[in-house]
């Protein structure tokens, strides 16, 4: 039996192309459309007199009429450090004044500020924390979501942030995606270089053991973790099965993006600071570059120009990079900003928060679509077109979420 049927909406929106084909940034528009969901998985999309004639609503387990409404795919948001304890208001505050982020963290504030509150924290704190957060994420529209350690710094820490993690995921809805970030910082009074040795002698081999990661990611950045320490710890977490992927560009054009061709990093992210040579490097290795607006919206800093990145064919996923330094949970924040701050188009957008997000972590099982056999995850936004979502900024647009065929969240 059918276990959702989503009909007469005025339109479904679903980036076109087959499982691991990105080349089409568009998306294929079904006007009255509806989705039917069995198991979990999309069964059929298309006009609504055709869904339902093979899947009557009246005979599924649930049914949501999707009249005047929009329904999308739901929103991956690939790049998270949503588990910490505290938040760094004043920070914001002192930003605004004119601090910048690089001296609040050689201060020894910013991230390693968290790490402080972060260690004092217990696991059952840190567990309903990112359970508020995810809450707040899928109230917006996000079904999957990438999550990183890294306000650690020890292993001990770095083990309870992803146990965390874990837990979390098992108690909520949202498909948790996690991520071993111990090269986040570098602790308090520590040589870089010994620290880089901890990681890979300690951290690493504890989180593969646990089996709590999928991913390994660093801060590759001037002050941070130079190319080298940043490509000795990345070999050494693929040596244990985890996943590269980088923190490139932000602030410095350092040389991260060629590291990630160069080691087959799902994706590099932020990228600021891109040139043509990164962008064609990423595009030709198949790393996938994800854009990061609200962080450059916090920092009061110039967006990555996303037109460079389409000029050359390379299609960018985008993601919230939830963080206290960039305190926004919500991927329709990030289509909004992605199209008013960096011009892309309202279908660029969208489709970067979807199914490019989805390669970005990985998930090639049609998640960020809907298409038959793909995850049946949707977001229902209360507007009769897709484009008014970034139209319409600064409000929540989505009310109804779907995650595997279950109604998830209703405003
Ligand atoms: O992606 N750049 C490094 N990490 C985060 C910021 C984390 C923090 O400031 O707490 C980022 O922006
Ligand atoms: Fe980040």
């Amino acid at each position: 039996m059918t276990d959702l049927v989503v009909s007469d909406a005025a339109q479904v929106a679903t980036p076109t192309g087959s499982d691991g084909d990105n080349s089409n940034s568009g998306l294929e528009i079904i006007e009255n459309g509806a989705v039917a969901i069995e198991d979990g998985v999309v069964v059929a999309v298309g006009p609504t007199a055709d869904v339902t004639r093979a899947h009557p609503p009246e005979n599924a387990t649930e049914s949501v009429d999707a009249t005047g409404q929009t329904v999308l795919p739901g929103f991956v948001d690939p790049h998270t450090h949503a588990v910490f304890a505290g938040d760094r208001v004043d920070e914001f505050t002192a930003k605004l004044a004119g601090a910048s982020y690089q001296d609040i963290l050689a201060e020894g504030g910013g991230i390693l500020r968290t790490v402080r509150s972060t260690r004092d924290a217990s696991r059952d704190e840190l567990v309903a924390n990112l359970l508020e957060n995810l809450d707040t994420m899928l109230a917006h529209g996000t079904t999957t979501v990438e999550v990183k350690s890294g306000y650690g710094l020890d292993v001990e820490t770095e083990l309870k942030l992803l146990e965390a993690i874990d837990e979390a995921a098992d108690r909520h809805p949202i498909d948790v995606v996690p991520t071993f970030m111990g090269a986040h910082a570098v602790p308090k009074g520590a040589d870089t270089e010994e620290y880089v040795d901890r990681v890979i002698e300690e951290q690493l081999p504890a989180v593969a053991d646990a089996g709590l990661a999928e991913f390994c990611d660093v801060f590759c950045e001037a002050g941070v973790f130079s190319v080298p320490q940043s490509r000795r710890i990345l070999a050494a977490g693929q040596e244990l099965g985890l996943t590269p992927k980088i923190h490139a560009e932000e602030f410095e054009r350092l040389g991260g993006s060629q590291l990630a061709a160069d080691c087959g990093a799902t994706s590099a992210d932020h990228l600021l600071q891109a040139t043509d040579e990164d962008i064609a490097a990423l595009g030709e290795a198949g790393v996938t570059p994800v854009l990061l607006p609200g962080t450059a919206f916090s920092l009061g800093a110039a967006y990555a120009d996303a037109a460079a990145f389409e000029a050359a064919d390379v299609p960018v996923a985008l993601a919230t990079d939830f963080n206290p330094n960039c305190f926004s949970q919500s991927m329709e924040s990030v289509v909004e900003l992605a199209c008013n701050g960096m011009r892309m188009t309202p279908a660029a957008a969208i489709r970067g928060a979807t199914a490019t997000a989805a390669r970005a972590v990985d998930r090639t099982d049609g998640t960020g679509t809907i298409r038959e056999g793909a995850p049946g995850d949707l977001a229902i936004a209360t507007v009769t077109n897709y484009q008014h979502i970034p139209y319409n900024f600064g409000v929540s647009n989505v009310r109804t979420v779907i995650k595997n065929g279950t109604v998830v969240h209703r405003d």
